[in-house]
């Protein structure tokens, strides 16, 4: 893969966010020794150090009722030696859809000779296996783990945790497009390639979001994607005084991290989520406030932004889930203790303006699960390590 160098990098404290670089090349040919004149502005991540990174990273595949065909579509789309984990909170009640997902992902693993996990959110054995973990605030009141991406996504932190993995990345299952699957994690794997710090994330920016009407319209950005982005940009301009628009990931629900990373970073429950990790991130280790992780703190944070070639189709879920992303990603942003009075009158004015607040109300701060730290991982660990190979979907093929 041939990708633009970092040509430009943000720092906050000991958070550094890189510009946007660019994906030039899907393949880049044979290993030969680069020209220094091209090595200046180009990265050319050679096929044996992708797979190298492919190989310990986890894709985690959070799903809800999602088109079987499409689910089919994603997982075809993940490199071979990246380790598959599907956490699902689909029906179970009516139609198992559970029950198709783990049967359709059985099937592909047994004719491509891989491994995967599948999971299903409210499964009991892991509601138990959270609470001796010390996340009994991710449970209900009648002691399943809640609805939520969010929730999804940590359970499959965990299942990774204990598959060893060194990185994870997440792939949502409504993505129309297999291909852009398989370049999001070719770009998980080059971006980690090209990080310093053990402490990385990679965060997806689209090149394109068509949106269908009547003919397909190649837009950039969502209006949720850019509202968001400049919220938390008005918050990193006014910390330091100059004006910036470094971020343009703050939705990216395709993004990935070092597992060193996400092991340290709290999680904001359902679609708060991705701009509350970049939130995190400020808080630990932009200076402002004191830190808690004085090793990460020395190698710093780093934080990709690539920008895929292909074009993004996904499941279009309507304007109220979109006003309620919308809230729940700005709640974030608004109730930080970085968040000043002017940032703040951004936000409301923004959700009053797209009708995501009404007139007087507040956004309401959103719950935020803890990091799945290393002793969290243990006891998780613990309970669920001898049961792991029950949710291995080879075990189910019958
Ligand atoms: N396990 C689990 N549990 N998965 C869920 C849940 C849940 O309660 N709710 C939704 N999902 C799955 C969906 O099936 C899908 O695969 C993925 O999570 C994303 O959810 P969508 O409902 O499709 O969200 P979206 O497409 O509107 O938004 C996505 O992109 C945004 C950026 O544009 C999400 O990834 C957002 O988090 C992201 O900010
Ligand atoms: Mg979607």
């Amino acid at each position: 893969m041939r990708i633009e160098r970092q040509r430009y990098t943000e720092r906050f404290g000991s958070v550094r966010i890189n510009d946007v670089q660019k994906v030039l090349e899907l393949d880049s040919g044979r290993k030969v020794d680069l020209p220094l004149k091209e090595a200046i502005a180009v990265s050319k991540v050679e096929e044996a150090v992708i797979k190298d990174f492919e190989e310990k990273m986890a894709i985690i595949i959070p799903i809800k009722n999602e088109k079987l065909k499409l689910f089919e579509g994603v997982i075809s789309g993940v490199p071979h030696d990246c380790l598959i984990i599907v956490v699902s909170n689909s029906e179970r009640k009516q139609v198992d859809r559970f029950r198709m997902e783990r049967d359709t992902l059985s099937q592909f693993c047994h004719f491509t000779q891989r491994q995967a996990l599948i999971i299903h959110q409210k499964d009991q054995i892991l509601a138990e296996a959270l609470a001796q973990a010390d996340y009994a605030d991710m449970l209900d009141k009648d002691g399943k783990v809640k609805d939520g991406k969010s929730e999804g996504m940590i359970i499959g932190m965990l299942m990774a945790a204990l598959s060893q993995k060194k990185y994870i990345g997440f792939v949502d299952a409504d993505n129309y497009f297999p291909g852009a699957v398989w370049e999001y994690i070719k770009s998980y794997a080059a971006g980690f390639s090209m990080a310093k710090s053990p402490y990385a994330m990679v965060r997806i920016l689209w090149r394109y979001k068509p949106k269908m009407s009547g003919e397909v319209y190649f837009n950039k950005w969502g209006r949720v994607s850019e509202t968001t982005n400049k919220c938390l940009n008005s918050l990193i301009s006014i910390k330091s005084g100059f004006e910036t628009d470094i971020v343009k990931t703050g939705n990216a629900g395709e993004h990935a991290m070092s597992m060193k990373l996400a092991q340290i970073l709290p999680y904001a429950s359902g679609y708060a989520v991705e701009p509350q990790e970049l939130i995190s991130i400020f808080e630990e280790f932009g200076g402002a406030l004191p830190m808690t992780y004085q090793t990460a703190a020395k190698h710093g944070v780093e934080i990709f932004q690539i920008e895929s070639r292909n074009p993004h189709f996904h499941e279009e879920k309507g304007l109220f889930h979109l006003q309620d992303m919308l809230l729940q990603g700005l709640a974030s942003i608004y109730h930080s203790p970085l968040c000043e009075p002017q940032t703040k009158q951004r936000i409301i004015k923004e959700l009053l303006a797209q009708e995501a607040l009404k007139p007087g109300e507040k956004p309401v701060k959103p719950h935020i699960n803890s990091a799945p730290s290393k002793e969290k991982i243990r006891n998780f660990a613990k309970f669920m390590a001898d049961r792991l190979d029950s949710y291995s979907a080879l075990e189910k093929i019958s």
